[in-house]
């Protein structure tokens, strides 16, 4: 019997909808903290098997997750690609820019199987541990990675990476391919140690007007869940083209995902009639509703799996737990959804 998520992915509607939450590890569960803390920094953290594995179920066997998401970040691409990865306290992740032929150059795709020996582990020490719940694998979509590799760490708008793709077509495209490659070869070898579901983040393809977005975001998308499907027929592929609006329908027909997560900013009924019904729809309660928790958070739970109810839901928040939850609302949601 297929585990509940993986049934929602198949077209199936299952009431009350399976659930997790994006960034359910992190700095507002205390046990998380605590690991942190003797890890020192992220990157360590990441890539220390047991540690990884052990932080990637707390959530799981806190609340009886429906999925573990393998705790990692989407840029471990770039680190593994040998461009330099640290994240600043208070800041977010910090990279040495690419913006020229030379900064391309120093990538290489020949270093990523050996950089990502100890993440593989940690996936095959989370299938050990998981139970009924769907292990999830992910990667940054390459846009998404290209802004912050291109940017050198985060920003408002991105303008330096969507300035590179008008001006500089060519280095930028080489970028992009260099990330398709690398993005189908990381998810296959997760898939290998153990991953069941694979899911593309796509944070900023909702910065792009309608034609770069089919461009860069869609194209690349698609040749990644088509190169992963290839390879592992069975394995379901989730995308998340945040802030996407009127051209989600697009993106879940033309890229071929099972399943596409939904932003806190669209509204899940509209959001069913772009996406053909036989795609599941994972979402979208805001994080800052359950900052706030109590009634309004359980009530607009209880409405937002209502929206779906009898088409395939999975549900989740619009965009990740911020660090100040109340791990206690995130226990009250939890049970909103499953029926309290
Ligand atoms: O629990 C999970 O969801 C799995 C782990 C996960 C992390 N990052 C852990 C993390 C996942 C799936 C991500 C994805 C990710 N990382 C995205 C896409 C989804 C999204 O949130 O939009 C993006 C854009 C990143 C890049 C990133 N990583 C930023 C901007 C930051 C700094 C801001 C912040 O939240 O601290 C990170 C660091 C990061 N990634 C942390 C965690 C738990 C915090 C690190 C810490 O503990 O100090």
């Amino acid at each position: 019997m297929a585990k509940r998520i993986e049934r929602v992915l198949a077209g199936e509607a299952i009431w009350p909808p399976p659930a997790w939450l994006m960034r359910q590890a992190g700095r507002y569960l205390p046990e998380y903290r605590a690991i942190r803390a003797t890890a020192g920094d992220f990157v360590t953290l990441a890539t220390t098997p047991a540690m990884a594995a052990e932080v990637t179920l707390q959530p799981v066997r806190r609340y009886g997750m429906d999925a573990a998401i393998l705790f990692s970040d989407i840029l471990m691409v770039p680190w593994a690609l040998g461009q330099g990865l640290s994240f600043k306290a208070g800041e977010g992740p910090v990279l040495p820019p690419i913006r020229d032929a030379q900064g391309l150059a120093g990538l290489d795709i020949r270093r990523v199987p050996g950089a990502i020996t100890p993440i593989l582990e940690a996936v095959r020490l989370v299938k050990a541990g998981v139970g009924d719940a769907t292990l999830i694998g992910f990667a940054g979509s390459p846009f998404t990675v290209a802004c912050y590799m291109v940017e050198g760490g985060g920003s408002k708008d991105f303008a330096a990476v969507r300035g590179l793709a008008y001006a500089d077509p060519a280095l930028f495209g080489a970028l992009m391919d260099l990330l398709v490659e690398t993005t189908i070869l990381y998810l296959k070898a997760q898939i290998d140690a153990g991953a069941e579901v694979v899911m593309v983040f796509d944070t900023w393809a909702g910065m792009l007007p309608p034609r770069q977005f089919r461009m860069h975001v869609i194209e690349p998308t698609r040749r990644i869940v088509s190169a992963v499907k290839a390879a592992h027929p069975g394995v379901r592929v989730v995308g998340f083209p945040r802030m996407a609006g009127m051209l989600l329908g697009e993106y879940a027909a033309a890229t071929g995902v099972d399943g596409v997560g939904v932003d806190t900013a669209a509204d899940l009924g509209a959001a069913r009639g772009l996406v053909a019904g036989g795609i599941a729809l994972q979402g979208n309660l805001d994080p800052l509703l359950l900052v706030a928790g109590g009634a309004a958070m359980e009530d607009e739970a209880r409405g937002l799996c209502e929206a779906l109810r009898g088409t395939p839901h999975i549900f989740n928040l619009g965009h990740g737990i911020v660090p100040q939850t109340s791990p206690d609302h995130v226990g009250a949601l939890l049970a909103a959804v499953r029926g309290g």
